[in-house]
């Protein structure tokens, strides 16, 4: 009997490793002309020169400047090909596609990403995610988004009143943890209703903002090591028990208004779970994205005097300044998709489970489509003149299609009210001695801080 048992467990086995070999070979084929990146290991892909998110998208940046591909590849311990899409025409043929879902399954980063933020609106995929989109969709309605415009203005006083404090003995302050509570506050005040000036008056970082960087970080170690890609191995090391305290703690009793009267044609609401996984997202996404893309424009600001001379005079041309960082820095530099059908781009059929991994910052500075100046901060090139041309797919830091982001005309908004007000108070300048490094992660930080000078104007 035993015998009988063996050999049927050893063709099960047998006719496993002919599939899967069968199939290798067939993406091998498939994925024979698509260019393969820099520094790529034989069996650990790109984790072998690359054990963070940063150097991850500063080889893939390296290699789309250099080869101008319009997509590229990398092969994830001999198993999963990714394509790396980094051309307008490819973006559009995916993003275009109907039903491409978050990146879940053993290597999905979403499914890290739910253990923390929960199976919310960024993370979850299907029929869920279908009908919380639709639901949620009303809360960013125009004349929402207008109201919010005295609390982005209540917002950014504080915001100075404490920058201004940190900078009175002319020292120049990292304005990372400012802005970081500042965006935190708008969240709260705009998405719960909360109203607490303290929120901005820690004088240490705030416990919520230390908590969701820490989480980040872990996150994308553990995105780029196979070996913690299993749950019982992960959750067993060190890393692993830091991960799982902080993201248990990260929730809230509190709710969203429109995520407890929003109910489906049937009349059916979110459950609790379901709530407080979306408080827990829109937390996170509503904050974090806007904090770097804040900081950012300060640090150009502080960069270039010329150009904030225009942003203090110009409402039209503070928008081009704000798609510029946007483009430059890129505050969410990487997503993960993967086929829940057959696609076909460029000609070559996928099949489904094809990995897809975008690096914007790839498509953001591909020199093919922005020039050889791609490195050089120019807001000019959003003109409209300078636009009629440009491929709308060309530039996408929200993302595109059915998984675009939620919230970017609330952001849109939040920046720009930010901004004016703040060259209106001060004039900003950059600290020689400690220049920013941008750091890729979930978002995009700055690997030591932004330190800047924040100066009175006289008259504003
Ligand atoms: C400059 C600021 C922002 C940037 C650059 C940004 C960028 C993005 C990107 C690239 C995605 C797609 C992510 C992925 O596929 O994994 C996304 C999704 C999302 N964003 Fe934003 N975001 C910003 C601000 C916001 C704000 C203010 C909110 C909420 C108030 C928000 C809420 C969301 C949500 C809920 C999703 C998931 C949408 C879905 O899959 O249906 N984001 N965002």
């Amino acid at each position: 009997m035993l015998v009988y048992v063996l050999i049927i467990v050893l063709c099960w086995a047998l006719w496993k490793t002919i599939v899967f070999l069968w199939r290798r070979q067939q993406q091998k084929q498939l994925f024979n002309d698509i260019p393969l990146v820099f520094d790529h290991h034989w069996f650990w892909g790109l984790a072998k020169k690359a054990s963070n998110v940063h150097d991850a998208v500063e080889i893939q940046k390296r290699f789309v400047a250099e080869v101008r591909p319009k997509w590229y590849c990398s092969w994830l311990l001999l198993i999963e090909p990714a394509l790396f899409p980094s051309s307008p025409d490819v973006f559009r043929e995916v993003y275009s596609a109907i039903d491409v879902p978050k990146r879940h399954g053993w290597s999905g980063p979403y499914r890290m990403f739910a253990a923390w933020v929960g199976d919310g609106l960024l993370t979850s995929n299907g029929k869920k995610w279908e009908r919380n989109r639709r639901l949620l969709t009303p809360a960013f309605h125009f004349d929402i988004l207008k109201s919010y415009v005295v609390v982005y203005n209540k917002v950014v006083d504080i915001f100075m009143d404490r920058v201004g404090e940190a900078c009175a003995d002319g020292r120049s302050v990292d304005v990372y943890p400012y802005v970081s509570r500042a965006t935190l506050d708008t969240m709260l005040r705009c998405g719960m209703s909360y109203m607490d000036d303290g929120i901005q008056n820690n004088k240490d970082q705030h416990p919520y903002v230390v908590a969701i960087h820490r989480l980040g970080t872990l996150l994308m170690e553990r995105v780029l090591n196979p070996v913690h890609y299993l749950d019982f191995i992960y959750y067993h090391t060190a890393k692993g028990k830091e991960f799982r305290k902080l993201s248990t703690s990260r929730r809230s009793k509190d709710f969203l208004d429109i995520l407890i009267t929003a109910r489906d044609d049937s009349g059916a609401g979110l459950t609790e779970t379901e709530i407080m996984d979306e408080v827990s997202t829109f937390l996170f996404a509503g904050h974090d994205t806007t904090a770097s893309a804040i900081g950012w424009s300060l640090y150009a600001l502080g960069m270039y005097p010329d150009i904030q001379g225009k942003v203090r005079e110009e409402f039209q041309y503070t928008t081009c300044f704000i798609k510029e960082v946007l483009r430059y820095y890129c505050p969410v530099p990487a997503q993960s998709r993967v086929l829940a059908h057959p696609l076909t781009v460029q000609g070559k059929t996928f099949r489904p489970g094809q990995i897809i991994d975008i690096g914007m910052n790839s498509l953001h500075h591909n020199p093919a489509v922005w020039g050889e100046d791609h490195n050089e901060f120019q807001p000019e090139r959003f003109f409209s003149k300078n636009s009629l041309h440009r491929d709308p797919f060309a530039f996408l830091p929200f993302a595109a299609g059915q998984r675009n982001c939620i919230g970017q005309n609330f952001a849109m908004n939040e920046i720009k009210a930010f901004l004016s007000v703040v060259v209106r108070r001060f004039t900003i300048s950059t600290d020689p001695d400690r220049p920013a490094v941008p750091y890729a992660e979930v978002t995009t930080r700055a690997k030591d801080g932004i330190y800047l000078h924040f100066q009175h104007r006289r008259k504003y």
